[in-house]
């Protein structure tokens, strides 16, 4: 039997989509690559930094991974094709927030996801600082100095410096992506408030 890269993949568990040209899953389905990403959880944040005449400009992002801690180092990656590529290319900095479970802040997400040239007239922003526009009343806000940028596929991947970090001392739980939706974590608060966890003894 003749695996089809895409199909075959979907209907057999284990099986591989054959390499394509360059080695890699060149024929694969797109589709069927970005149903497996769904199915992992991530946080969400959104990623802001300023043109050259201070204008703010940012996007959603679920790409966002810590990656050093000597230095402090994170990544985010965004698509070349993205409005907000060209400011993120020039921008010596970026400012990332993490959002919290709820509707505040996943109708921000959304609106961050979305097309709109004015992103930030519907508010939701403070200035920090040291410049920088962030979320009000983020879970977390890494404030970074660009190191590098490094092309990948479609996208490029920033790397950023933490030069900056506010935790605010309100706690609360972080807005989690996974299978298209926003959801939450829900862990011990979810037993003491009686939401049922299954099967019991
Ligand atoms: C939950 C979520 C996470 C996302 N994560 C990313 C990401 O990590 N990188 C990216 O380039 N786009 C990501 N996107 C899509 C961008 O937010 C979206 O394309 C945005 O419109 C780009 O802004 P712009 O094109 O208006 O500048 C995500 C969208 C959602 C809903």
């Amino acid at each position: 039997m003749t695996a089809r890269p895409g199909v075959d993949a979907r209907s057999a568990p284990g099986a591989r989509a054959a390499p394509g040209p360059d080695g890699g899953g060149a024929g694969l389905d797109p589709a069927l690559f970005r149903g497996a990403m769904t199915r992992f959880p991530s946080g969400v944040a959104i990623v802001t930094t300023h043109d050259r005449h201070g204008r703010p400009h940012g996007f959603t992002a679920s790409s966002l991974c810590s990656l050093s801690l000597d230095p402090p180092l994170l990544l985010v990656c965004l698509a070349t094709s993205a409005r907000c590529y060209p400011v993120f290319a020039r921008s010596p900095r970026f400012a990332v927030s993490v959002l919290r479970e709820g509707h505040e802040h996943s109708e921000l997400a959304r609106r961050f996801a979305g097309k709109s040239p004015d992103k930030f007239s519907g508010g939701g922003f403070v200035p920090t600082a040291h410049g920088g526009t962030v979320v009000a009343g983020a879970l977390a806000v890494v404030e970074c100095a660009v190191r590098r940028r490094v092309d990948a596929g479609d996208h490029v991947i920033l790397l950023g410096e933490a030069e900056h970090v506010t935790l605010p001392e309100r706690g609360g739980r972080p807005a989690v992506y996974v299978d298209r939706g926003f959801g939450s974590l829900c862990g011990a608060d979810c037993a003491r408030s009686g939401t049922p966890r299954g099967p019991g003894p």
